[in-house]
């Protein structure tokens, strides 16, 4: 099993997925506050002081041995290597929007950010206690905090999403991908669900038929079954 022992602590970073990318394979960068926290599609990551989880990892899937499709699933292993750290430390079962996106209910309680240069850093956010949030997220996110009642442990997320990311980054390495599609499956059920995108001719509909070999989001759309690889995706 990938170890991740070298875990680096700071009280405050700008991103915590900058300061991993200077670092090796396996190495771990965790913040208590993100003062310029990232996400996906240019967004700002909402990060003040002691009620999130803010951590990057670095990975290299170019050493699996199918290194393409372990690069293409890089992402959604993270995800669902999430919702098994988090139901590990709280039995909380969350679940998955495509691609990699932690919901409640229709609330975000986390995301992923992986940005590639040599290796692949994976940057993970989950809200853990309840925070003032700007007016624009209120509606929209939940945290651990809100939905279990009691503020959990951050060490155990932290201890529990590691020990579930390495046990993913070992299915990548090994080329156990069905392992990895599964487990988005059973946590995103998205077969027959209703959503909307933007494509590169505007915005699109249909209903989800399942997850392809590469990550890629099947939508059957009219006749046509279409491929997102990348989109914000609407649930409607
Ligand atoms: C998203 O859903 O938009 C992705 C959010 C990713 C946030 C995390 S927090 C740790 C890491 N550092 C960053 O600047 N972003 C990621």
């Amino acid at each position: 099993m990938t170890a991740f022992s070298d875990i680096r602590f700071f009280p405050a970073v700008g991103s915590t997925n900058d300061v991993a990318a200077t670092l090796p394979e396996g190495a771990v960068v965790v913040a208590d506050e993100q003062t310029a926290g990232r996400g996906r599609r240019g967004h700002t990551w909402f990060s003040p002081p002691g009620s999130g989880l803010y951590v990057s990892v670095v990975l290299a899937p170019s050493r699996s041995v199918d290194p393409r499709r372990a690069t293409s699933l890089t992402t959604i292993a993270a995800g669902v290597a999430l919702a098994d750290g988090i139901e590990a430390a709280t039995g909380l079962r969350v679940r998955l929007k495509w691609p990699n996106d932690l919901y409640v209910a229709r609330r975000k309680l986390g995301g992923i950010l992986a940005e590639a240069s040599e290796s692949v850093v994976v940057g993970y956010g989950i809200n853990i206690g309840e925070a003032s949030y700007p007016p624009e997220l209120r509606d929209r996110v939940t945290s651990l905090e809100s939905e279990l009642g009691r503020l959990p442990s951050r060490d155990d997320v932290l201890a529990e999403t590691l020990a579930a990311m390495s046990a993913r980054y070992d299915d990548l390495l090994a080329g156990r991908f069905d392992a990895i599609l599964n487990g988005w499956r059973a946590r995103a059920n998205a077969a027959g669900l209703a959503v909307e995108w933007d494509g590169p001719n505007g915005r699109r509909s249909g209903r989800v038929v399942d997850i392809g070999d590469d990550g890629a989001l099947l939508v059957k759309s009219g006749c046509a079954v279409e491929r997102i690889v990348a989109a914000e995706l609407t649930w409607l």
